[in-house]
């Protein structure tokens, strides 16, 4: 084998997963439905991709819902030795798992963790070693505070983990969820004006992401739900697919 051919280079490079997660102490601030969005996203509108979506809520919304969905490029992983007997995320098998790929895959392999709502980052190490971090959030005064709190303790993380990394911290991306107008994403954006943190574009409130996770005959609502949010999906998905491009940390909140 020639290692100076330039396409034998290029496969080492892309032997590396990508690998993303949204997570945020909050329930229902619609961690699922956009970890669902990016990986059909992506398996969908990137032929030389595969996505591997790991659920690491117990209840398996996503998980259970998107087996349906399973094909060459797109795989749901449930393995139980993703969970310490607690239930938190045992992070040694995350890491590997995370680091590992066929050695001259031609395909880039992307990993969309789903986290559970009540996830503590003190106990979540692997956070550190993804290449995003999407924190969704919605408006409502309870699931900005629980938002605010969660960036508190992913800082805290950042803080204690700093020695154990080589290079920066994975960005986080707040993703506004659930707006209803441009005044509100406007006011929902003024409680985080001093996070150093990237703040992503809203996605609005629409009946079609409540059925998100139903299996009905075609599928007609996942379909209809990737047509009508494509450009939001596209916008993600970008984000997720060049996320090596995101300026560096930000000192202050940088609208995306
Ligand atoms: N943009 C949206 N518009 C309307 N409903 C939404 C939107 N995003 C999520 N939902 C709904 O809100 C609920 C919670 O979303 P989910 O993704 O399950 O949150 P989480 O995983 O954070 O608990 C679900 O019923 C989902 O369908
Ligand atoms: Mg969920």
């Amino acid at each position: 084998m020639n290692s100076e051919n330039p396409q034998q280079v290029n496969q080492v490079v892309l032997a590396k997963p990508r690998s993303v997660v949204f997570a945020n102490s909050k329930g229902g601030v619609g961690k699922s439905t956009l970890a669902l969005m990016a990986s059909l996203g992506i398996a969908t509108q990137h032929p030389n991709s595969r996505v591997e979506l790991i659920d690491l809520d117990v209840q398996k919304t996503s998980s259970e819902s998107l087996r349906r969905f399973e094909n060459s490029r797109f795989s749901v992983l449930e393995n139980e030795d993703f969970f310490l007997n607690s239930g938190s995320p045992n992070n040694g098998n995350l890491i590997n798992h995370m680091g590992s790929d066929f050695p001259y895959s031609t395909t880039q392999k992307y990993i969309v963790f789903d986290c559970p709502a009540g996830n503590e980052p003190s106990r979540s190490t692997f956070l550190m070693h993804c290449d995003v971090i999407f924190v969704p959030t919605s408006v409502g005064d309870a699931d900005v505070f629980a938002t605010l709190k969660y960036l508190e303790e992913l800082r805290q993380l950042f803080g204690r983990q700093k020695k154990n990394l080589d290079g920066p911290p994975p960005p986080i991306v707040l993703l506004p969820n659930m707006v209803d107008s441009r005044d509100e994403f406007n006011e929902l954006r003024n409680h985080f004006t001093n996070h150093a943190v990237y703040f992503g574009k809203p996605l609005y409130y629409a009946p079609v992401f409540r059925r998100a996770f139903r299996s009905d005959e075609n599928d007609t609502s996942v379909a209809t739900l990737l047509r009508q949010a494509k450009p939001y999906i596209a916008w993600l998905t970008k984000i997720i697919r060049r996320a090596d491009e995101l300026p560096q940390t930000p000192k202050k909140l940088f609208q995306l």
